[in-house]
């Protein structure tokens, strides 16, 4: 049972304030866990709390921290931490709003996952292992960023996320030295075509290209600079966050300094799709243009996999209403997106009752909080994505489900191809 729940602003990977909460049961098990923050968040995602006003650019969390210490803790008190489902039913019912906007699913997503942590902890078993419950789980395929653009890299590419996945790699630990290998000679032919300018808010190279054209060039040869083959042994998945760039009346690509109609941008991709290795694409069409979105699944869905992210926001209502529109044929998970796990676990099952493919994704915004490694491996989801090859709060992540992978010992089974559910043949 629930003795203690307690929140405190600590700092995120863009610097930026963030909740961290913490559970304590009457055993002694303690549970906690960060919540993450995106930066291309749709508009029917859950809502953070921020303070506003001048302080750390109106960032600050110390009024969902507030929350946490007084009338959160005074609703979970002496709950049972085991039954995840009535502490986020609680926690949502304490909210009252639609969308987690009075305690802000910052404070809601940190405890829903501190009170799981909490739980795992009492059974004295990791947490990937709590949530299997003795079924049998794959280690999940990895997409892995190696160049970030959009609004996470001052929009220097109009696509967000350039990736890479391989589903041959047999096991994860290979498919993350491929990526490394990937990634190296990725950073080599950028540095040849000019001066390297960093990396992005999720660690990959900061674009550096004259068009969107020019990066999926440059991410083909570097798979192949790689000693790798392109479309063989490495895919390439691409993250378009459509939303970022306009809407069924028309998106804006910056690089090729034009304006799209919806039926030009589904043009676009699916010519992307036929002229390079692509596997997967997040996003191709704005949250509400589920025109766009279900002409490109129709063309090209039965050999790319196509993901909602914000058109589904880890929504299970969603997942079924964009499934009957046949609008995409893979749901991003991110438990930030709805504010509690039970909810986003609702997500998950939704997408994989429809055989959808699962990627339970990080955001933007992160931590050392390695939940996510936890929930893709115990829920089966199949896939991963984290963002890219460096920096410590993708690394954190990825090196968990070594950890776990390792753990798993003879019993790990790789997802491979079967992460797309026979969605794609
Ligand atoms: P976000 O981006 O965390 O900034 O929303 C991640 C994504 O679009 O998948
Ligand atoms: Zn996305």
């Amino acid at each position: 049972r629930i003795a203690a729940v307690t929140g405190r602003q600590i700092w995120d990977s863009r610097g930026r304030p963030t909740v961290e909460a913490e559970v304590t049961l009457e055993s002694g098990a303690v549970g906690r866990a960060i919540a993450p923050a995106g930066a291309s968040r749709g508009a029917h995602e859950a809502i953070d709390l921020r303070d506003g006003g001048a302080a750390f650019g109106g960032f600050g969390v110390n009024s969902a921290v507030a929350g946490i210490g007084t009338e959160i803790a005074r609703a979970l008190a002496g709950q049972d931490a085991r039954d995840q489902a009535a502490v986020d039913r609680l926690l949502c019912d304490l909210d009252g709003t639609p969308n987690k906007a009075r305690l802000g699913a910052n404070a809601v997503v940190a405890v829903s996952m501190a009170v799981l942590h909490a739980a795992a902890a009492n059974a004295r078993v990791p947490l990937w292992r709590y949530l299997a419950d003795g079924r049998k789980i794959r280690t999940p395929l990895p997409e892995i960023q190696i160049f970030g653009g959009g609004a996470h890299a001052g929009r220097r590419t109009d696509v967000q996320d350039f990736m890479v996945m391989c589903p041959r790699a047999g096991n994860f630990r290979r498919a993350l030295e491929i990526t490394e290998e990937v990634y190296r000679a990725a950073g080599r032919l950028m540095e040849a075509k000019g001066p390297l300018s960093g990396v992005a808010d999720e660690g990959g190279w900061w674009p550096n290209f004259a068009s969107n054209e020019d990066a999926l060039d440059t991410l083909t040869k570097a798979i192949e600079a790689s000693g790798h083959r392109a479309g063989e042994d490495v895919f390439i998945s691409l993250d378009i966050a459509a939303n970022e760039l306009g809407d069924a009346a028309g998106y804006d690509l910056a690089l090729d300094d034009r304006r799209l109609s919806g039926e030009e941008m589904a043009a676009r991709i699916i010519e992307w799709a036929g002229r390079y290795p692509i596997l997967s694409i997040e996003d191709p069409a704005g949250q509400d243009d589920w025109t766009t979105m279900a002409a490109v699944t129709a063309s090209i869905g039965d050999r790319v996999q196509i993901i909602g992210d914000d058109v589904l926001v880890t929504n299970a209502e969603r997942v079924a209403r964009a499934g009957d529109a046949a609008v995409c044929n893979a749901a991003l998970i991110k438990v930030n997106q709805v504010g509690t796990v039970t909810e986003a676990k609702a997500a998950i099952e939704a997408a994989v009752q429809r055989g959808w493919g699962a990627i339970v994704s990080a955001r933007s915004g992160e931590s050392e909080d390695v939940t996510i490694a936890h929930l893709a491996s115990g829920w089966d989801a199949g896939q991963l994505k984290v963002g890219s090859f460096t920096r410590s709060e993708r690394m954190a992540k990825w090196n968990e489900m070594l950890r776990i992978e390792e753990a798993l010992g003879s019993d790990a089974e790789w997802a491979g191809f079967s992460a797309f559910a026979g969605s794609i043949g």
